[in-house]
């Protein structure tokens, strides 16, 4: 069984990264500048955009945090905060972390980000280009699956590909890119969710598998066939009075049962999460460098 190992395979990627924004320092350019919006104090979102930033750190882009704790804050003035990073030329990409308080209308939100500068690649447009196949910023969780994929030299034309989850974030959109005529695509995909009728009868057949449903330890090993490579992409926090914060991540995966099955499996923590935060970084770096 090959452990797929998001987290060294970040290390690897943010070594590179580092290694070009050296080369447009030494070049006389400047620092990539990567910003984020945070309204108030959920957990989850505070752990997520600390790993960002600390993640800008290490490669050597300049992050600017702008946090609202105060979660009463209007949507016009959330919307004015994204028009003044629209317009700010020192800032090449931004995001606004999801959830956003239930008053504020969050499509509005992302739709006024500039495309340009939608390193998350939430934007519609960056939506319809990435499904035409045109070069665009895909969001960080696909864009992160698909480089592990890569990088493992995992084999997705003409296989069957099961995508558990049809999330805007992670579902869907990698759904999109496993169809698609890519290095990583050429896959057949079938969407699995709520409603799938017979789910094991899907899982079974898979080849790849892609856990996106947000449940923990979902996925048995009696819904997997023997030699299928299994991506979990699940992070849910479940009470664990052993740790230091009362909590630990569990995947959408049991781990334990269903790794022995598999060609090969992301562990949770350590797999996909790792990975997300360095594609942020990666598609940042396309923005500094007008490549879209
Ligand atoms: N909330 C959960 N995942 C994400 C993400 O990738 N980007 C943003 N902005 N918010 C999120």
């Amino acid at each position: 069984m090959i452990l797929l190992d998001g987290k060294k395979l970040a290390n690897e990627l943010k070594q590179e990264i580092k290694q070009k924004v050296d080369a447009i320092i030494a070049d006389g350019g400047k620092a990539p500048h990567l910003a984020a919006i945070l309204v108030g104090n959920d957990g989850g979102s505070l752990t997520y955009v600390g790993h960002k930033v600390k993640a800008c750190e290490q490669v050597g882009f300049k992050s600017t945090l702008l946090h609202f704790e105060d979660t009463s804050i209007s949507e016009e003035f959330l919307l004015n905060e994204v028009s003044k990073l629209n317009g700010n030329k020192d800032i090449d990409g931004f995001i606004v972390q999801l959830p956003l308080p239930k008053h504020i209308n969050a499509d509005k939100v992302l739709l006024s980000i500039d495309p340009q500068k939608d390193v998350d690649g939430f934007h519609p447009v960056n939506v319809g280009k990435m499904t035409l196949g045109l070069p665009s910023y895909v969001s960080a969780t696909p864009y992160g699956i698909t480089k592990i994929l890569e990088r493992y030299g995992i084999e997705t034309s003409g296989k069957h590909c099961v995508v558990v989850g049809r999330s805007n974030i992670v579902g869907r959109p990698i759904s999109i890119l496993m169809s698609g005529q890519s290095a990583t695509g050429n896959a057949t995909v079938t969407v699995c969710h709520s409603k799938t009728k017979n789910l094991k009868e899907m899982t079974l057949q898979a080849d790849i598998i892609i856990a996106a449903l947000g449940k923990p330890e979902f996925l048995t090993a009696d819904m997997i066939k023997e030699g299928a490579v299994v991506i979990d992409v699940g992070t849910t926090r479940v009470t664990d009075t052993t740790t230091k914060s009362g909590w630990r991540l569990k995947g959408d995966v049991k781990y334990d049962e269903v790794a022995p099955k598999c060609h090969a499996i992301t562990p949770v923590p350590g797999g996909v999460g790792p990975m997300t935060v360095v594609s942020l970084l990666l598609n940042t770096l396309k923005a500094t460098n007008n490549e879209l």
